[in-house]
This record gives structure tokens, sequence and C-alpha cells, in this order.
């Protein structure tokens, strides 16, 4: 099952689940459309063909939904009904926090065995280094922002761009250094508006012409990219400030290398653990290697951006 945000590799997740319960001779159902499906029945049973040709696809084929009647304890109750009216005994669940939060909650319930996959762009999940979607939502963001500094450096403009990350920080930390941007704004740091404007103004004065700032969406500074553009544009006259939303586009697209790689591995993970009768617990990438973190501090814990990033940063923007 997909649940939650769909994020590029959730297909080559689905694959890995699947093939590895035919390598085991395990009966495999999908479930469509996340708890939501899961409620309603809407299972299909899937073979190693019926996977065949999805491990490049970006979205989900199972698709994604986020489910109101799951957070009911009827509609946990309509589900666990359903899931064993279909013998079904283990779900792999592939999603964020939330799809977490459900799963933890209905294995309480129903002690129904249950392995986490973590796939989502944030990459907002303790316990990996790396969730599904991530890195290839970095290539894809560092590619748009290396298009957007055409049209800033022929114009001599200030673009503010906002990239995903409700709560945390790891995309605009990771593309600001990786395309080079002045400044970042995340989450996990105030900057000020001050300092912002502070720092526009040695940018400027060191001869920069033009200038990107990565702004991530749950930054802290108190304005949005808009009103964040009126501001410099009100303090600082000498630039010409234009705002570029990427917005769902970086969720989208064909998975990295490296996200179809971690999928195939947390798949084949995420089925021998059930099989060896393990539950509640979320595969991840540590230290490179496949590990398991218990569902709920996958969920409690926090994903720690790194800091470090920031000072390379403002060492690369002198
Ligand atoms: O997938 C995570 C995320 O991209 C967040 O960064 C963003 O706030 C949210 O999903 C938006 O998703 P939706 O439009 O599906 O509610």
């Amino acid at each position: 099952m997909t649940s939650g945000g769909d994020a590029p590799g959730m297909n080559a997740a689905i694959r890995s689940v699947v093939r590895t319960c035919a390598y085991h001779n395990i009966e495999c159902y999908g479930i469509y459309r996340g708890y939501e499906g899961m409620i309603e029945g809407d299972f299909k049973a899937m073979d190693a063909r019926s996977v065949k040709g999805i491990i490049n696809k970006g979205g989900t084929v199972l698709k994604s939904a986020r489910s109101q009647a799951f957070r009911t304890p009827e509609g946990r109750q309509q589900a666990y009904n359903q899931l064993t009216a279909a013998n079904i005994d283990g779900l792999v669940t592939i999603g964020g926090d939330g799809t977490f939060t459900g799963a933890m909650i209905f294995n309480q319930e129903f002690d129904f065995p249950i392995m986490g996959i973590p796939g989502t762009i944030d990459n907002d999940i303790y316990g990996t280094s790396h969730t599904l979607g991530y890195d290839t939502a970095l290539n894809t963001v560092v590619e748009a922002i290396d298009k957007i500094r055409d049209t800033a450096s022929s114009h001599n403009r200030l673009f503010f761009i906002e990239v995903m990350g409700r709560d945390v920080g790891h995309i605009a930390l990771n593309v600001g250094v990786g395309a080079g941007a002045e400044e970042i704004l995340i989450p996990e740091e105030d900057l000020g508006l001050d300092r912002l404007l502070e720092s526009l103004r040695r940018s400027k004065q060191s001869g920069k012409s033009s200038s990107i700032v990565v702004v991530a969406e749950g930054d802290k500074i108190g304005k949005n990219v808009f009103e964040l553009k009126d501001y410099v544009e009100e303090n600082m006259t000498e630039y010409e400030v234009r705002v570029s939303v990427l917005g769902h586009m970086q969720r989208g697209g064909s998975p990295s290398c490296f996200d179809r790689v971690l999928a195939s591995r947390m798949g084949v993970k995420a089925v021998e653990s059930i099989l060896e009768g393990k539950t509640n617990f979320m595969v991840g990438l540590l230290n490179d290697k496949i590990a398991l973190t218990p569902l709920d501090k996958a969920v409690k814990g926090k994903s720690e951006i790194n800091m470090e990033l920031l000072r390379v940063s403002d060492i690369m923007t002198t």
C-alpha cells in the first residue's frame, strides 16, 4: 500500500515488495488508495509480472490518498474486517509520518503485522538518512534552479525560489548548496529579515549581479516568498525581484538510480522482516546499511538536518 503524498521511487518499492513475495512464494495483494482502499476492500492480487515496467515511473500505480475515515475507530475496524476477509496477514505500507502513525495505531488495536517503508520527498523521517523520492527531488529542484539562474543572471535579478519542505529544510539546504544559492531559508533556523538584507547587500557589494535565495515552504522568517519580494524591493531599490514557487513538479518524474536501488533494498527487507515475525518497524538506510527502527521512534524522533551545510553555504557565497 502507498499512502500520503506520492514520491518517486514508490513504484520501485511496490515492485520490490511484490517480487520478494513471489520469490518466497507468498501471495501478495496491492491495496489501492492507501487507507481509503483498505477500508473499502479495494485490493488486487499482484504477481511478479504485474509490476513490470514500473521501476522507472514516478507517482504510484497503487495510487495514494489521505484518509479521514481511518482516523476513526469504526474506519479502522472496517479496514481490519476487509483484510481478514481477504486472508491478508501482513502489511507493508509505504509513506510518511502520517501513514506510520495510522499503522502504529492499527497495530496496537488489532496486533496486525506491519512494516513501514519511508516514502516522501521531504526526508523528514527519523531512522533513515534517505526517504524514497528525496534524492530524485533534489535533482529535479537543482535542475529547475539552474534554469531560473539563466534568467536571473541575464536580467540581473534576485529570485526567491520556494521549495517543498513543510517542517524541515533538507531539500532547501541541499539544493541551496548544490545550485549555489546566495541565501537559504529553512525552518530549523530563523535568519531574520535584517540579516537577510545584510547578506543581500554584501552580495551586491561583492560584485554579484544576480542572486538566488532558496526558501523552504515551512521556513520561520515570518513572511512568505511574495511578502519577502515586497519587503526586499521596499528596502533595496537596487534589486529587481521575482518569485518562483516550484510546487508539485518537485514530487514527480522518473526516480533516480539511487531511489530505485534504495526502494529495491527496502522492499526486500520489509517482506523478509515480516517473514521473520518482526512487526511495527520501519525499514531505513543508516550508514549505507538497511536497518530497522521501531515505528514509534520513526514517528516521534526528529530528523536532523546537516547544519554543517549551512556553514559550507556561507563560505561558498563569499
Ligand atoms: O510530500 C510532502 C509534501 O511535498 C510537503 O512538502 C508539502 O507541504 C505537501 O507534501 C503538499 O502535499 P499535498 O498537496 O498533497 O497536500
